[in-house]
């Protein structure tokens, strides 16, 4: 996700004005770290690898004194976590200086062409094109440089960048990650969030996706991408600085639930294409591809549900037999698995003891691993034979629910993968699966728009010790998954269950006080899932169903509804996924419990 800040003003300290402003953004990335000051007409750049901690370190005893500076941490995307691979990167006569929040889809393309110009490259960054392509257009006008090359770049960005030869500007732009402007007095800032500026103002100015600004000590101009002037209105900010860091939510877990329409697009972007995907961190030969027999999830927890989807998207669309594995289960059952099998391990936090046992276990048996995992450089990424980044960005509340989704569409986009290599899935049905992959982001956010709705419905477990979630098929993970968060963050106990095991045993517990969450989305299981409704209410249970929009019949057996846009099945469990999220979120805050940090649970779960 990376932070980046900014400075231009009269103050000399420069290098704590940036320093502090990362420390409030470290929560988007905690990689690296670096920053670079123009002191008496040269531009100084100090970095470090790790927490922000060890940049201090670099910079302390630096004399980085100067009115105009830039800096950046990161969550590594392109490249590793190293020092070569931090920002800022510099252009290669080191004149300009530029930090990058985003992922840039082509820059290979672009760094090939560099490359033949003479442009020397250092990092394995898809960030460094953008300072080369600046400085190949660089005239004598960095405003103009940035906004000629800004059309080259497709996929998502948010940069501050100067050069020494213009010591009186600092230049923003951004398209797709997000970029704020701090109005001071004779002091101006930018920012990946408003944290970073709070300190210094609480004017603020938002940028927009195709603006550039120029910034100097006491003036901000905004321009769109043909140079035309753009009048923008100062907001003035009234939240603190807590406020602030969970972006004006009372909780990390509900500010994560809102994020994840935007995480969706990051986990799609430089890997969608039309109709094919590109996975650079996948190095198996097509041979060994096509070899695969057999794929094992294994996984804990939420990631665990993820995987049990995967086997249904895997299964279902590529026809190879999936198994799904608890890990710490794996690790000592002396699975079968052989060197044509594959092994995927599922992990947020890419250090999950168990999941890493999996796969030593895996490995020492021949077979070819492959992580889906959101932090780059994690143990489980140095261990795989290949990587499915999941770009979620950081997750700070224990309970996981972007890292979920961007676990899901990760399985979208490796079933793609397969399905090409393998030859199994034919162009359109790519094709097919593309666009409806692209159009989940705009879905979830309606949900997220109807969470005043959601919050109501938690009402309905204000005296509740006991619930059930139930679903069909692709949609019964979900409903484990909706039964883990209500648990973990309320402290109800929940079951999931696929919902035919119904009469086997836990129909037992259906009366007025014991509410179920029913997943009866279009499917080709409807009916059968309606039933079950009916057969709940039929015994005086309190019945809440997420149900697709239009379905109006489902109300006569229905206490609550909640509607989901229309989805084909096969994508159904991210968007049935989100009411959960959101009710669990609201039952637990109504209760007045520490949401972000539930009793007995870590983030990481690094010992067995
Ligand atoms: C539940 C939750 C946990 C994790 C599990 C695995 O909300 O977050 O169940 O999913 O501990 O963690 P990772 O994905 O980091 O391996």
């Amino acid at each position: 996700m990376c932070g980046i800040v900014g400075y231009i003003g009269e103050r000399k300290e420069v290098k704590s004005i940036l320093f502090n402003g990362l420390s409030k953004l470290e929560y988007r990335g905690y990689d690296s770290a670096g920053i670079s000051i123009l002191k008496n007409g040269n531009i100084i750049t100090k970095k470090a690898v790790g927490k922000l901690v060890n940049l201090e370190k670099e910079i302390i005893n630096t004399d980085m004194k100067g009115f105009l500076g830039i800096g950046h941490t990161r969550w590594a995307t392109h490249g590793k976590p190293s020092v070569e691979n931090s920002h800022p990167h510099l252009s290669t006569n080191n004149d300009i200086t530029l930090v990058h929040n985003g992922i840039i889809e082509n820059y290979d393309i672009l760094k090939a062409a560099l490359i033949k110009k003479g442009h020397k490259f250092l990092s394995q960054t898809d960030t460094e094109v953008i300072v080369h392509l600046i400085e190949d257009a660089y005239e004598g006008d960095i405003f103009e440089a940035v906004k000629k090359i800004l059309p080259l770049l497709d996929g998502a960005y948010a940069i501050g960048v100067f050069t020494k030869n213009e010591p009186n500007k600092l230049i923003a732009a951004r398209k797709g990650s997000p970029l704020v402007i701090g109005v001071g007095k004779n002091e101006n800032f930018i920012a990946s969030d408003i944290p970073a500026i709070l300190e210094h103002t609480k004017d603020a100015i938002f940028l927009n996706d195709g603006e550039i600004a120029i910034l100097t000590k006491n003036s901000v101009e905004i321009f769109d991408l043909n140079g035309d002037k753009t009048e923008k209105n100062i907001k003035h900010i009234e939240w603190s600085l807590e406020a602030a860091e969970k972006g004006g939510y009372d909780h990390f877990m509900i500010k994560e639930i809102h994020e994840q329409d935007r995480v969706i697009n990051d986990t799609l972007r430089g890997k969608v294409f039309e109709d094919n995907v590109k996975i650079d961190e996948i190095t198996m030969s097509d041979e060994e591809l096509q070899n695969i027999h057999k794929i094992h999830i294994v996984a804990c927890g939420t990631s665990w549900h993820a995987g049990l989807v995967g086997k249904y998207i895997l299964e279902q669309e590529l026809r190879i037999p999936v198994e799904v594995e608890v890990a710490s289960e794996f690790r000592y059952k002396n699975p079968i698995i052989s060197n044509k099998d594959l092994v995927i391990l599922i992990s947020q936090s890419g250090e999950t003891a168990d999941t890493l046992a999996g796969l030593r276990e895996a490995k020492s048996k021949g077979a070819k691993t492959l992580g889906i995992l959101n932090v780059v450089g994690s143990t489980i990424s140095r261990e795989a034979d290949g990587t499915i980044y999941t770009n979620a960005g950081p997750e700070i509340g224990v309970a996981s629910t972007k890292a979920f989704v961007s676990q899901l569409i990760a399985l979208y986009i490796l079933m793609l993968f397969l399905g090409e290599k393998k030859n199994i899935l034919s162009k359109e049905r790519r094709k097919y699966i593309i666009s409806e992959l692209k159009l989940l982001s705009k879905k979830v956010k309606t949900i997220l728009n109807n969470e005043k709705n959601i919050e109501k419905i938690a009402k309905l477990f204000e005296n509740v010790n006991s619930t059930m979630f139930i679903g069909r098929n692709i949609n019964a993970p979900i409903a484990l998954e909706g039964a883990l968060k209500l648990k973990e963050i309320s402290y109800i106990h929940a079951e999931g269950y696929p919902s035919g095991e119904l009469k086997h045993g836990p129909i037992a517990l259906i009366h007025e006080n014991f509410p179920t969450v029913a997943i009866a989305t279009k499917s080709h299981t409807y009916e059968k899932v309606k039933n079950n409704v009916e057969e709940i209410k039929a015994r005086s249970g309190t019945i809440i169903t997420i149900a697709s929009e239009g379905d109006e019949k489902i109300q006569d057996i229905s206490d609550a509804v909640l509607y989901v846009p229309d989805t084909e099945e096969l994508f159904s469990p991210v968007i049935n996924v989100i009411p959960l999220q959101i009710l669990s979120y609201y039952v637990a805050k109504s209760r007045g419990l520490d949401v972000d940090k539930p009793r007995n649970l870590a983030k990481s779960v690094t010992v067995e």
